[in-house]
Parts: C-alpha cells; structure tokens; sequence
C-alpha cells in the first residue's frame, strides 16, 4: 500500500478488502460496501464529501467509479472505509456481488469536502437517495445539537442508522415511512426562516437539489451540494466531469464534489422519459425487403454456422433469422495458421478465409434443415469476382432460401485483391449484376473499412439493393511478441465484439439517415459488437430495422433468446406495441 500524507490529509491508491459488515437493501437495489485497508497510521481522517474511486480488483471494466465516503473507521488498529451503493449498471453491480475477503482497488479520499459551519450556525441538512452517504458522514462529525437532518427516498430509508440523533423529518415516495411525497413535503421555505436556519447541506438527486437551491435562495440561506458526474479519472485529468457553475465549467472531482449551492447552474429541462402508450399484447415482427421475421434477431453470418450446430442448446424456432456461412460458389478450404484469436475483455479476431463446401452442398444438405427450424433463412453469398457472385446467385435464386445477404467484403481478384465494398462503384457493379439475376430479396452486407461507407450504401441502394446490413468486421492486427510476427498468417484479421459497438452503431446510424430519408420504410441491419438486449435496442433506435448477432452467441449461445427476451420486456414496459414505434428515433 502506498500513502502519501501531505498537510492533514492523506491520500491512498492501494486495495481494500471487503468485510462482512455490508447491508443489503434488496427491494430498492442499495447496499453497503466496507473495505478494510489495513493498519497503516495516518496523519488525519478523509473530511465528508470527500469522494473515493473503487473498482473491483482485476474487474474487465475499463473505469474505476466514484462514491462519497459514508463512515470512516478504526476499529482495533485496522482503518475502515464505508460506502453507500444504489446498483445502477455493470461497475456498481459488480461492486454489489463481492463477497467477503475480495479485493478492490482504491483511489483517495479525493475532492474538496464540506467545509464545516461556524459555531454559531443554525444547520440543515439535506439528503436524498443514496446521497444520504456524505450528509450523514457530515453529520456524524458535528454536535448532536447543532443541526437538523431532513431525509427523502422513492421507497424508504437507507443509511440513517449511525446518525447520532433521530432525522428531523423523513418523506419517501411511496408512503412506507414518514411524510408521503419528495423533500417538498417536509422542508420549505418557511420552514427555513422559521427554524432560522443560516447554512444548508445537501446531497441528492438532482430535482431535489434544484428544489434546496430555490428555497435556499428565497429564504437567503447558503447552501453547499455534494455533485455527481459520471467520471473517469477522480483527480483532474480527463476534463470529463464537468459541473456548470456561474464562474463557468467546474472539474466536479478536483473542484468540487462540494459546490457553493448557489454557484451551480443545474440544466433546465430534464429528457422527457420515452413511453408508449400500448395497453394490449405487443408484436416483436419486422418486415426486411417485403419479408416477415417473427422478430428483429437474426444469427449473423459466420457465427452460426448452418444453425443446427446449436439446435441442442437453443429452440432454433424462436430467432427472427439466420444467416449462413459465406457461401461461395466453389467449395474454399479456408485460411491456413491461427484463425480466431481473442482481444481480451472487447472482443475477438478472425481469420477464417471463407471455408464452405460450395453453394451446391449447401443447398443439397444445409439448407433443409435450416429451413426446418422456422426461422427467417438467409443465405450469405461470397465472391471473388462478379462472374462468381452472378453464378452463386443464380444457383441461390433456384433454391428455397428466403433472401440473399450479398457479402462485399470479399477481395475483388481481377481488380487487384481490394475488397469489393471498399469503393461505391465496385459495390454498385456487384450489387446490379446480382439483382439482375435473382428475384430473391436481396441484402447487402457492407464493410466498415470503406473510406466512404455512406456512399457506398448509397450506391448498393441505387444497384437494387432491397436491404442493407452492417457492419462486417474492422480491419485489425495482433503481434506474436514472443516471435515478433504477426498473429495471423494474412497478417490483419477481422475484429468483432463489444470493442467495435460503438463504431459500428454510430455508423448504422449514417446510413440509416442517408438511405431512409426519402424511403423511410428501407432496412437497414445493424450488427458489431451487440451482446445484450439495450445494445440491440440501441441499434434500433439509432435506425436499425433488426439486428443480427455473431461474436456474442460464442461465450453464451443463448445470447439471442436472451435478447429477444429483453427487447420484449423493454417494450412492455415502455408500452411499445410494435418495434416501428421506437425504430430510428435518432435519425
Ligand atoms: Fe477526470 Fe474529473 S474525472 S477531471
């Protein structure tokens, strides 16, 4: 452990252990986290509002999170620090699922604290939510005498167990406890002038924090918040943790957390929540090219296989679609050396070169049992040249397969090897002589390594193109450091997985403006890097008409049911009757 003391504070960047004192409040998802780190004597304690960075030893999430201290202990030599935690995404749900004796880092205390009042102040305190944590540390520090504790919460009371005195008053949404309603039920500005009270300290949401600054300003009371802001480096550095001040933009970590009340500038409109307004039964179909899918989740390309390879591990009948192998109109035996290799935590990479045994077998043997599953079936057609692609669609076209995904990534051999997708024209050639010859609808996969993506989505439109779907995998290189070569044998490798999602969606949403806005009914596929439901859901809103998952059906094949599954509950909760009504609402 390091610790470096200056003055009468103390800083740390070292590893807790968590002990079994932790609290669990299951029905509002709050719980308890303390974190003994050790007996080393330090000159003074962290001052409340001063704030911590934690995050779980070895956890794949990239930033540590920021809480406020809730209780600092010694207890027989060994220094305690507690928190107070509402479970809210994956770095504060991981933090809710350690068990005693697991490790996490920490960085801190970090920001300025409050600054305490005077002897002869009349003091308010304010805490909402799980922002009760910096008050009641606060609170802890002052004459049980000398302030009164106003608490409000959506369900009921957490945290209030160590102040020394009972709250003052308590308000919870739900009526459980106290005054039913928010702070405004118990604290107002006549109830300021009339307790006299002369400063106010408050930590909470940010309507309640609005609210004490409007009251505190009436009744001419100072007033100091506790901030929050989504934060990445805890000490200055990154600028990402802005707090709008009348003295201009404030670093919430290193100015703050605590803020003159009076200073903050907080937003004026807060987002209108999205709801729908369906009361019945909800329809998860989508219609792709003039075809139905039962819903917007289709296997993509070259992760599923045929999709009988996961007939024992999921009911094939429930995905929207699936989409072959590339099939290429000869059989291809594939790249030789390493073909998958993982990025650790974001993702993976392949090299796979288009092993298939030809379109021939495939409708001979695959294509039956494909079709027996129930799903939505795609064939994804490779080529070399247009000669080939124009063979294998004809040969597709006499087939049964519902639609054509026309995979244009592949290298253009009579044009020197650079992949057809790559330039407008060659996408637009393809795409044209393809259409000519089949009356199957007809997809067209583009690559996200096109210089001109939106171009060349404009152009496969304009050749006929009845869908779009993207993106393939990005161009990417691994090095062998022990050997000092490159991983794969073609040197680049195609990289896929949550690294890439939010590269491939902002480019969804490109295309998807481009090519539906004159012909709002075009689909458009979204795919890269989705492995839950809220990505597939943001894919669709960012214009997407479904979606197709590949990379994440490898560590959970049911990955897909799951996220139908979800985007199911996500309508019915957001009272969504059809996919339609939140499709594209960014574009
Ligand atoms: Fe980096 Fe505040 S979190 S500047």
């Amino acid at each position: 452990m390091v610790i470096f003391v200056s003055g009468n504070s103390w800083s740390i960047s070292t590893t807790g252990t968590v002990d079994q004192r932790g609290r669990v409040d299951t029905w509002s998802d709050r719980f308890t986290l303390s974190l003994n780190i050790g007996s080393k004597k330090v000159a003074a304690p962290p001052v409340p509002g001063q704030f911590f960075m934690l995050r779980k030893k070895g956890s794949k999430n990239v930033l540590a999170r920021p809480f406020s201290l809730y209780r600092y202990l010694e207890r027989f030599g060994e220094m305690y620090l507690d928190f107070i935690i509402a479970k809210k995404g994956n770095g504060t749900e991981e933090l809710s699922e350690l068990e005693q004796g697991e490790k996490v880092d920490i960085m801190g205390p970090l920001g300025n604290g409050f600054p305490l009042p005077d002897a002869n102040d009349r003091v308010c305190i304010v805490g909402g939510g799980v922002g009760v944590a910096p008050v009641v540390n606060l609170a802890t520090r002052l004459p049980e005498d000398s302030y009164d504790f106003y608490a409000c919460f959506k369900y009921s009371s957490f945290g209030l167990w160590d102040l020394p005195k009972r709250p003052f008053r308590v308000a919870t949404e739900s009526g459980l406890e106290g005054t039913k309603g928010t702070l405004e039920a118990i604290l107002d500005v006549n109830i300021l002038k009339e307790r006299g009270y002369t400063i106010v300290y408050a930590c909470g949401p940010t309507p309640m924090l609005k609210y004490v600054q409007t009251i505190c300003k009436e009744a001419n009371v100072k007033s100091y918040f506790s901030m929050e802001s989504r934060m990445a480096c805890g000490v200055g550095a990154c600028l990402g943790c802005t707090v709008k001040t009348i003295e201009g933009n404030k670093r919430c970590c290193k100015d703050g957390p605590v803020f003159l009340g009076e200073s903050v500038i907080f937003e004026d409109e807060i987002p209108k929540v999205l709801q729908g307004e369906n009361e019945g039964p909800i329809d998860l179909s989508v219609r792709i090219a003039g075809v139905r899918f039962t819903n917007p989740v289709i296997a993509s390309s070259g992760t599923f296989g045929y999709g009988v390879e996961y007939k024992n591990y999921i009911n094939l009948g429930l995905l929207g679609g699936i989409c072959s192998k590339g099939l290429t109109l000869e059989p291809r035996a594939g790249n030789d050396g390493v073909r998958v290799y993982e990025v650790s935590g974001v993702g993976m990479m392949n090299s796979i070169g288009l092993e298939n045994p030809g379109i021939k077998h495939f409708i001979d043997n695959e294509l039956a049992p494909m079709l027996a599953t129930g799903a939505v079936v795609i064939a994804n057609l490779s080529g070399s040249s247009v000669e080939d692609y124009v063979a294998g669609a004809k040969l597709l076209d006499g087939s049964k397969v519902d639609m054509i995904e026309l995979n244009i990534s592949c290298p253009n051999v009579k044009a020197g090897g650079m992949s057809f997708g790559m330039m407008p024209e060659a996408a637009e050639e393809v795409t044209r002589a393809v259409k000519e010859v089949t009356g199957k609808p007809l997809m067209v996969k583009l690559t996200p390594n096109a210089p001109d993506l939106v171009g060349v989505a404009l152009a496969v439109k304009a050749a006929g193109a009845d869908a779009i779907s993207l993106v393939n995998t990005f161009q990417a290189l691994a090095v062998d450091i022990e050997t000092g070569k490159p991983v794969f044998n073609n040197t680049y490798a195609g990289y896929s997985g949550p690294g890439i999602k939010p590269i491939a969606l902002r480019m969804v949403h490109e295309v998807a403006k481009a090519v539906c806005r004159d012909d709002p009914d075009y689909a458009v596929v979204g795919l890269g890097g989705i492995t839950t439901w809220q990505d597939a859901v943001e894919y669709i809103m960012a214009g997407a008409t479904a979606v197709q998952i590949g990379t994440a059906t490898f560590a959970n094949p049911k990955a897909m049911i799951e996220i139908i599954s979800g985007i199911d509950g996500y309508m019915r909760q957001k009272k969504f009757r059809t996919v339609e009504e939140f499709r594209g609402i960014l574009v």
